[in-house]
């Protein structure tokens, strides 16, 4: 079969058929079939729920599960799971939670968890006569959603508003139901999207009923939750002496240290080209920690993306203050994250990592997850602002540079003593190897 002609029934094949399929487009398909093979986990049920959780699953694929130990947040001590492939990110989340835990720990607060959702609909008889129907919509899309919002209601969550919008300076005739949902300890996705089709099922209706509507023609375009939650917000941040004796670095004083720090981070302020690299590091962070709870850490960056931009350009999502003797670094972000639902607890490794954190809420884990944050934003710039990045990072990178070069065991342990004191790049590395491997 030649690669560029279209598949179809894929879907409809079983998972051995799929394989054998796809193995025989590769130059060495028993090679390419057993390594799939290989990632299944070892015991099938487990397999078949992981299978289920996609589509057309062959194998899995494998990212490392790490801890980073020390991260007291509010007083309370924390191993917090990371899931991440980048070589010194967990080293990174590790060095700052211990240097903070001997300096009071993170502080975090939960500034909101509204959750958002939109019907887009057009309508071509004007705001006025909508908005005077829209009381009474506005009732039966409550009372229609009742057995949709029945259990959430029990937990204390559900629908908190339901609000018309005039969106016709941007688009003629386009009008939106914005509404805002309180999901607990759910991420909620489902909820809401179930809640909006309601409400557009109910927009409809009462349109094709209304006789004042009659002359008129509404039409609903999409009903979608929104991954921008700028009120689903929680607010980390460190807190310091800049006294000689803190220590934050043995390369500056305390006070050189803070001041070369404070420029950092405010050039992420004002260049949005640094702003993405420093938010991409705080990301590394709380990514980590959103994939080891099983949560959408596609929703997480595009909302803590889009907040970044909230006043017209692109900027950092931390900040520093300096005040006295007193130095802040703080960072606020959005984050719609979940302890209940999804795959929180059908994910075996999920599951394990909120045990671990000893099964929060969903605010607690906001609180966690943007701790890591800050820590690799903290790690990230500390170093660029002294040492510089890559005699760290390069350390950390050289196992996988060697495994590059099948280095053996005793290879490696030759090879981290000699990098102690040499930069590690791929050409030295390989020198190394050859000129061990010579002798
Ligand atoms: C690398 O994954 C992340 C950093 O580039 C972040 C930063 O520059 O602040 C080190």
């Amino acid at each position: 079969m030649k690669l560029n002609t279209i598949t179809t029934g894929f879907s409809r094949l079983d998972k051995d058929q799929k394989i054998d399929l796809v193995s025989s487009k590769v130059a060495d398909p028993e090679f390419f079939s057993n390594t799939l093979h290989a990632s299944w986990h070892r015991d099938p049920a487990t397999q078949k729920m992981i299978d289920e959780f996609s589509e057309n699953t062959l194998g899995n694929y494998f990212f490392p599960y790490g801890v980073a130990p020390n991260f007291l947040i509010n007083g309370k001590m924390y191993m917090v799971p990371l899931v991440i492939e980048e070589s010194s990110v967990v080293a990174a989340a590790s060095g700052a939670a211990k240097f903070w835990a001997e300096r009071g720990g993170f502080h975090s607060e939960v500034i909101g968890i509204e959750k958002i959702g939109q019907v887009h609909f057009t309508w071509n008889g004007g705001f006025n006569l909508l908005n005077r129907f829209f009381p009474e919509i506005r009732k039966q899309m409550i009372a229609n959603t009742e057995r949709i919002t029945s259990n959430m209601m029990k937990r204390g969550g559900g629908i908190l508003d339901i609000k018309l919008v005039d969106m016709t300076d941007k688009i003629p005739d386009y009008y939106q139901v914005k509404a805002t949902f309180d999901t607990k300890d759910s991420m909620g996705a489902n909820f809401i999207n179930s809640c909006l089709e309601e409400f557009a099922d109910t927009l409809r209706d009462f349109a094709a009923g209304c006789v004042d509507f009659s002359p008129f023609s509404l039409q609903v375009i999409m009903s979608i939750l929104s991954n921008y939650t700028p009120d689903c917000l929680v607010r980390t941040w460190v807190e310091g002496e800049i006294k000689e004796g803190h220590h934050y670095d043995d390369l500056y004083t305390d006070r050189e240290f803070v001041t070369r720090f404070e420029t950092g981070v405010r050039i992420a302020q004002v260049d949005r080209y640094r702003a993405t690299t420093h938010n991409k590091g705080i990301y590394n962070g709380i990514d980590a920690v959103v994939l080891a709870t099983g949560n959408d850490f596609r929703a997480v960056e595009a909302c803590g993306h889009a907040y970044a931009s909230r006043n017209g350009d692109y900027s950092s999502l931390s900040k520093v203050e300096i005040s006295g003797n007193t130095f802040r670094f703080s960072l606020e972000v959005p984050m719609a994250v979940g302890t209940v639902g999804g795959l929180t607890h059908l994910h075996p490794l999920a599951k394990l990592s909120l045990d671990l954190l000893g099964n929060p809420d969903a605010s607690e884990l906001m609180m966690i997850a943007s701790a890591a944050g800050l820590a690799n934003n903290y790690s990230a710039v500390k170093s660029l602002v002294t040492k510089g990045i890559q005699k760290g990072h390069m350390k950390m990178h050289l196992l996988n540079i060697l495994n590059v070069y099948n280095a053996t065991d005793e290879e490696k342990k030759h090879a981290v003593e000699f990098f102690k004191h040499e930069k590690v790049s791929h050409s030295a590395v390989n020198g190394f190897l050859q000129s061990i491997r010579g002798s």
